[in-house]
Protein backbone atom coordinates (compact mmCIF):
# COMPACT_ATOMS: atom_id res chain seq x y z
CA UNK A 1 0.00 0.00 0.00
CA UNK A 2 1.55 3.62 -1.10
CA UNK A 3 0.89 6.76 0.88
CA UNK A 4 1.79 10.25 -0.53
CA UNK A 5 3.83 12.13 2.37
CA UNK A 6 5.89 13.86 0.43
CA UNK A 7 6.61 14.66 -3.29
CA UNK A 8 9.54 12.78 -3.10
CA UNK A 9 7.22 9.38 -2.25
CA UNK A 10 6.91 9.39 -6.34
CA UNK A 11 10.33 8.85 -8.46
CA UNK A 12 10.38 11.50 -11.40
CA UNK A 13 9.68 8.15 -13.81
CA UNK A 14 6.05 8.23 -11.46
CA UNK A 15 5.60 11.77 -11.41
CA UNK A 16 5.60 11.54 -15.41
CA UNK A 17 2.88 9.33 -15.37
CA UNK A 18 0.65 10.34 -13.09
CA UNK A 19 0.74 13.70 -14.85
CA UNK A 20 0.52 11.94 -18.13
CA UNK A 21 -3.05 10.34 -16.65
CA UNK A 22 -4.08 13.45 -15.27
CA UNK A 23 -3.69 15.05 -18.86
CA UNK A 24 -5.81 11.98 -20.24
CA UNK A 25 -8.55 12.33 -17.92
CA UNK A 26 -8.83 16.02 -18.58
CA UNK A 27 -9.46 15.00 -22.30
CA UNK A 28 -11.59 12.04 -21.88
CA UNK A 29 -13.65 12.60 -18.80
CA UNK A 30 -16.12 10.31 -19.35
CA UNK A 31 -13.64 7.08 -19.47
CA UNK A 32 -13.10 7.53 -15.89
CA UNK A 33 -16.33 8.14 -14.86
CA UNK A 34 -17.16 5.32 -12.87
CA UNK A 35 -13.75 4.13 -11.91
CA UNK A 36 -14.13 4.48 -8.42
CA UNK A 37 -17.86 2.85 -7.98
CA UNK A 38 -18.10 1.62 -4.31
CA UNK A 39 -15.08 2.99 -3.02
CA UNK A 40 -14.84 5.86 -0.37
CA UNK A 41 -12.62 9.25 -0.07
CA UNK A 42 -12.71 10.09 3.69
CA UNK A 43 -11.84 14.18 3.76
CA UNK A 44 -10.15 14.70 7.47
CA UNK A 45 -9.42 18.62 7.50
CA UNK A 46 -8.38 19.56 11.19
CA UNK A 47 -7.34 23.28 9.46
CA UNK A 48 -9.18 25.03 7.39
CA UNK A 49 -9.18 24.26 3.24
CA UNK A 50 -11.20 25.82 0.18
CA UNK A 51 -9.45 24.11 -2.59
CA UNK A 52 -7.79 20.76 -1.01
CA UNK A 53 -10.58 19.47 0.62
CA UNK A 54 -13.02 20.53 -2.20
CA UNK A 55 -10.69 19.59 -4.85
CA UNK A 56 -9.92 16.25 -3.26
CA UNK A 57 -14.11 15.21 -3.26
CA UNK A 58 -14.81 16.80 -6.64
CA UNK A 59 -12.00 14.01 -7.98
CA UNK A 60 -13.70 11.43 -6.47
CA UNK A 61 -17.25 12.11 -7.39
CA UNK A 62 -16.11 12.99 -10.53
CA UNK A 63 -14.78 9.14 -10.56
CA UNK A 64 -18.14 7.81 -9.39
CA UNK A 65 -17.25 7.48 -6.09
CA UNK A 66 -18.77 8.42 -2.49
CA UNK A 67 -16.97 11.40 0.06
CA UNK A 68 -17.24 11.76 3.92
CA UNK A 69 -15.06 13.64 6.17
CA UNK A 70 -14.86 16.54 8.53
CA UNK A 71 -14.05 20.30 7.92
CA UNK A 72 -12.61 21.46 10.93
CA UNK A 73 -10.61 19.81 14.43
CA UNK A 74 -13.87 21.08 16.06
CA UNK A 75 -16.48 19.06 14.13
CA UNK A 76 -14.44 15.86 15.04
CA UNK A 77 -13.68 13.88 18.19
CA UNK A 78 -10.25 15.59 18.22
CA UNK A 79 -12.02 18.14 20.36
CA UNK A 80 -12.42 15.20 23.06
CA UNK A 81 -8.76 13.99 23.05
CA UNK A 82 -8.61 12.10 20.53
CA UNK A 83 -4.93 10.97 18.57
CA UNK A 84 -4.09 11.13 14.94
CA UNK A 85 -3.64 7.36 15.51
CA UNK A 86 -6.41 6.48 16.69
CA UNK A 87 -8.71 8.63 14.11
CA UNK A 88 -7.19 6.83 11.28
CA UNK A 89 -7.46 3.81 12.47
CA UNK A 90 -11.33 4.41 12.92
CA UNK A 91 -11.47 6.30 9.33
CA UNK A 92 -9.65 3.17 7.95
CA UNK A 93 -12.82 0.75 8.69
CA UNK A 94 -15.25 3.33 6.85
CA UNK A 95 -12.97 4.74 3.91
CA UNK A 96 -10.99 3.18 1.43
CA UNK A 97 -8.79 6.45 1.17
CA UNK A 98 -8.48 9.46 2.92
CA UNK A 99 -6.74 13.08 2.72
CA UNK A 100 -5.75 14.72 5.79
CA UNK A 101 -4.56 18.14 7.02
CA UNK A 102 -3.02 18.68 10.30
CA UNK A 103 -1.34 22.14 11.63
CA UNK A 104 0.99 20.16 12.73
CA UNK A 105 4.20 19.03 11.29
CA UNK A 106 4.75 15.45 10.50
CA UNK A 107 0.29 14.64 11.01
CA UNK A 108 0.76 12.63 7.83
CA UNK A 109 3.42 10.33 9.09
CA UNK A 110 2.11 9.22 12.04
CA UNK A 111 -1.15 8.81 10.59
CA UNK A 112 -0.24 6.62 7.49
CA UNK A 113 1.83 4.34 10.38
CA UNK A 114 -1.18 3.23 11.70
CA UNK A 115 -3.32 3.39 8.71
CA UNK A 116 -4.64 0.75 6.79
CA UNK A 117 -5.85 2.61 3.83
CA UNK A 118 -3.48 4.72 1.27
CA UNK A 119 -3.03 8.61 3.38
CA UNK A 120 -2.56 11.39 1.23
CA UNK A 121 -1.01 14.66 3.25
CA UNK A 122 -2.98 17.43 2.37
CA UNK A 123 -1.04 19.60 4.46
CA UNK A 124 0.94 19.39 7.38
CA UNK A 125 1.99 22.99 9.50
CA UNK A 126 4.83 24.61 7.71
CA UNK A 127 6.07 21.40 6.28
CA UNK A 128 4.78 19.53 2.89
CA UNK A 129 2.16 19.97 1.02
CA UNK A 130 2.29 17.26 -1.83
CA UNK A 131 -0.93 17.57 -4.00
CA UNK A 132 -0.48 21.27 -4.56
CA UNK A 133 2.56 20.29 -6.17
CA UNK A 134 1.54 17.66 -8.01
CA UNK A 135 -0.78 20.83 -9.12
CA UNK A 136 2.23 23.41 -10.08
CA UNK A 137 3.99 20.71 -11.67
CA UNK A 138 1.05 19.64 -13.94
CA UNK A 139 0.14 23.85 -14.30
CA UNK A 140 4.06 24.09 -15.74
CA UNK A 141 3.97 20.97 -18.04
CA UNK A 142 1.14 21.82 -19.68
CA UNK A 143 1.64 25.73 -19.95
CA UNK A 144 5.55 25.64 -20.78
CA UNK A 145 5.59 22.34 -22.07
CA UNK A 146 8.02 20.96 -19.79
CA UNK A 147 9.52 20.42 -16.89
CA UNK A 148 13.03 21.54 -17.51
CA UNK A 149 15.32 24.11 -18.01
CA UNK A 150 12.85 26.60 -16.28
CA UNK A 151 13.82 30.03 -14.22
CA UNK A 152 11.57 29.54 -11.31
CA UNK A 153 10.81 32.99 -9.00
CA UNK A 154 9.34 32.29 -5.59
CA UNK A 155 8.30 35.07 -4.06
CA UNK A 156 6.79 36.06 -0.55
CA UNK A 157 6.32 33.68 2.62
CA UNK A 158 9.20 31.18 1.62
CA UNK A 159 9.88 30.04 5.47
CA UNK A 160 6.37 29.00 6.62
CA UNK A 161 5.10 28.54 2.66
CA UNK A 162 4.92 24.42 2.53
CA UNK A 163 3.77 24.59 -0.91
CA UNK A 164 7.15 25.99 -1.31
CA UNK A 165 8.96 23.88 0.16
CA UNK A 166 6.97 21.25 -1.51
CA UNK A 167 7.79 22.22 -4.79
CA UNK A 168 11.58 23.05 -4.42
CA UNK A 169 11.71 19.33 -3.05
CA UNK A 170 10.57 18.24 -6.49
CA UNK A 171 11.68 20.24 -9.17
CA UNK A 172 15.29 19.79 -7.67
CA UNK A 173 15.11 16.58 -9.70
CA UNK A 174 14.63 17.94 -13.27
CA UNK A 175 17.76 19.34 -15.52
CA UNK A 176 18.37 22.87 -15.90
CA UNK A 177 16.29 24.31 -12.65
CA UNK A 178 17.34 27.61 -11.56
CA UNK A 179 15.71 29.21 -8.47
CA UNK A 180 15.39 32.89 -7.96
CA UNK A 181 14.15 33.51 -3.89
CA UNK A 182 12.13 36.96 -3.64
CA UNK A 183 11.44 37.12 0.59
CA UNK A 184 12.35 39.93 3.25
CA UNK A 185 15.45 38.65 5.20
CA UNK A 186 12.59 37.50 8.18
CA UNK A 187 10.82 35.15 5.06
CA UNK A 188 13.56 33.12 3.91
CA UNK A 189 14.18 29.83 3.00
CA UNK A 190 14.38 27.87 5.36
CA UNK A 191 18.12 26.31 6.38
CA UNK A 192 16.88 22.32 5.92
CA UNK A 193 15.34 23.02 3.11
CA UNK A 194 18.54 24.78 1.31
CA UNK A 195 20.74 22.07 2.33
CA UNK A 196 18.68 18.46 1.78
CA UNK A 197 17.01 19.91 -1.47
CA UNK A 198 19.18 23.00 -3.16
CA UNK A 199 22.46 22.29 -2.08
CA UNK A 200 22.38 19.02 -2.17
CA UNK A 201 21.45 18.58 -6.05
CA UNK A 202 23.69 21.90 -6.65
CA UNK A 203 20.92 23.69 -8.09
CA UNK A 204 21.78 27.11 -8.92
CA UNK A 205 19.39 30.10 -6.81
CA UNK A 206 20.00 33.30 -6.19
CA UNK A 207 18.11 35.62 -3.53
CA UNK A 208 16.95 39.31 -4.41
CA UNK A 209 14.45 41.18 -2.22
CA UNK A 210 12.89 43.01 -5.05
CA UNK A 211 10.44 41.33 -7.23
CA UNK A 212 10.98 44.07 -9.88
CA UNK A 213 15.06 42.60 -9.85
CA UNK A 214 14.19 39.30 -10.21
CA UNK A 215 11.13 39.59 -12.75
CA UNK A 216 12.94 40.07 -16.13
CA UNK A 217 14.58 36.87 -15.58
CA UNK A 218 11.78 34.48 -14.78
CA UNK A 219 10.17 31.72 -16.76
CA UNK A 220 7.67 31.31 -13.89
CA UNK A 221 6.35 33.79 -11.01
CA UNK A 222 5.18 31.52 -8.17
CA UNK A 223 3.54 33.94 -5.92
CA UNK A 224 2.64 33.08 -2.01
CA UNK A 225 0.54 34.89 0.43
CA UNK A 226 2.10 35.50 3.48
CA UNK A 227 0.99 32.85 6.56
CA UNK A 228 -0.38 35.12 9.21
CA UNK A 229 -1.55 31.31 10.83
CA UNK A 230 2.00 30.50 11.35
CA UNK A 231 3.07 33.84 13.06
CA UNK A 232 3.36 33.95 16.54
CA UNK A 233 2.46 37.46 17.23
CA UNK A 234 0.11 39.89 14.78
CA UNK A 235 2.73 43.08 14.65
CA UNK A 236 5.31 41.01 12.67
CA UNK A 237 2.40 39.66 10.25
CA UNK A 238 0.96 43.69 9.86
CA UNK A 239 4.79 44.38 9.07
CA UNK A 240 5.18 41.66 6.37
CA UNK A 241 1.66 41.35 4.69
CA UNK A 242 1.51 43.22 2.02
CA UNK A 243 5.45 43.22 0.90
CA UNK A 244 5.11 42.40 -2.33
CA UNK A 245 2.09 43.08 -4.49
CA UNK A 246 2.33 42.18 -7.92
CA UNK A 247 0.09 44.61 -10.33
CA UNK A 248 -0.20 45.80 -14.03
CA UNK A 249 3.50 47.92 -13.96
CA UNK A 250 5.24 45.01 -12.36
CA UNK A 251 4.22 42.71 -15.15
CA UNK A 252 5.57 45.08 -17.44
CA UNK A 253 9.29 43.58 -16.51
CA UNK A 254 7.89 40.03 -17.39
CA UNK A 255 8.60 37.63 -20.64
CA UNK A 256 5.57 37.49 -22.85
CA UNK A 257 5.23 34.07 -21.67
CA UNK A 258 5.90 33.97 -18.33
CA UNK A 259 3.30 32.82 -16.62
CA UNK A 260 2.26 33.66 -12.85
CA UNK A 261 0.77 30.82 -10.58
CA UNK A 262 -0.34 30.74 -6.74
CA UNK A 263 -1.56 28.19 -4.81
CA UNK A 264 -4.32 30.32 -3.60
CA UNK A 265 -6.12 31.27 -1.28
CA UNK A 266 -4.61 35.36 -2.30
CA UNK A 267 -4.80 38.04 -0.07
CA UNK A 268 -3.37 41.34 -1.70
CA UNK A 269 -0.32 39.87 -2.77
CA UNK A 270 -1.53 39.90 -6.24
CA UNK A 271 -3.33 42.94 -7.76
CA UNK A 272 -7.08 41.83 -8.93
CA UNK A 273 -5.99 43.61 -12.27
CA UNK A 274 -3.48 41.18 -13.19
CA UNK A 275 -6.51 38.40 -13.00
CA UNK A 276 -6.66 39.73 -16.99
CA UNK A 277 -3.55 38.97 -17.95
CA UNK A 278 -3.16 35.87 -19.87
CA UNK A 279 -0.16 35.01 -18.31
CA UNK A 280 -1.91 34.86 -14.69
CA UNK A 281 -2.55 31.08 -14.92
CA UNK A 282 -3.96 30.33 -10.89
CA UNK A 283 -7.58 29.49 -11.83
CA UNK A 284 -6.19 27.62 -14.42
CA UNK A 285 -3.92 26.03 -11.82
CA UNK A 286 -7.10 25.14 -9.64
CA UNK A 287 -8.57 23.40 -12.69
CA UNK A 288 -5.75 21.12 -13.02
CA UNK A 289 -5.86 20.43 -8.93
CA UNK A 290 -9.00 18.36 -9.64
CA UNK A 291 -7.59 16.60 -12.43
CA UNK A 292 -4.08 15.61 -11.02
CA UNK A 293 -5.88 14.18 -7.56
CA UNK A 294 -8.05 12.26 -9.68
CA UNK A 295 -4.93 10.82 -11.36
CA UNK A 296 -3.68 10.34 -8.04
CA UNK A 297 -6.79 8.87 -6.32
CA UNK A 298 -6.68 6.25 -9.48
CA UNK A 299 -2.78 5.69 -8.62
CA UNK A 300 -2.79 4.81 -4.86
CA UNK A 301 -5.82 2.90 -5.17
CA UNK A 302 -4.22 0.71 -8.22
CA UNK A 303 -7.17 1.37 -10.31
CA UNK A 304 -6.11 1.03 -14.02
CA UNK A 305 -8.80 2.00 -16.95
N1 LIG B 1 -3.84 25.81 -2.07
C1 LIG B 1 -4.45 25.45 -0.93
O1 LIG B 1 -3.96 24.61 -0.16
O2 LIG B 1 -5.65 26.07 -0.73
P1 LIG B 1 -6.64 25.76 0.49
O3 LIG B 1 -5.93 26.17 1.76
O4 LIG B 1 -7.88 26.54 0.21
O5 LIG B 1 -6.86 24.27 0.50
Amino acid sequence: MRHLISPLDFSVEELADLLSLAQDIEVNPEKYAHSCVGKKLATLFYESSTRTRLSHEAAMLNLGGSIMGFSSADASSAVKGESVSDTIQTVSCYADICAMRHPKEGAATVACQKSTIPVINAGDGGHQHPTQTLTDLLTIQNLKGRLTSLTIGLCGDLKFGRTVHSLIAALVRYTGIRFVFISPDELKVPEYVRHEYIEKYNIPYEEVIRLEEAMPKLDILYMTRVQKERFFNEEDYVRMKDFYILNKEKMKLAKEDMFVLHPLPRVNEIAIEVDSDPRAAYFKQVQYGVYVRMALILTLLEISV
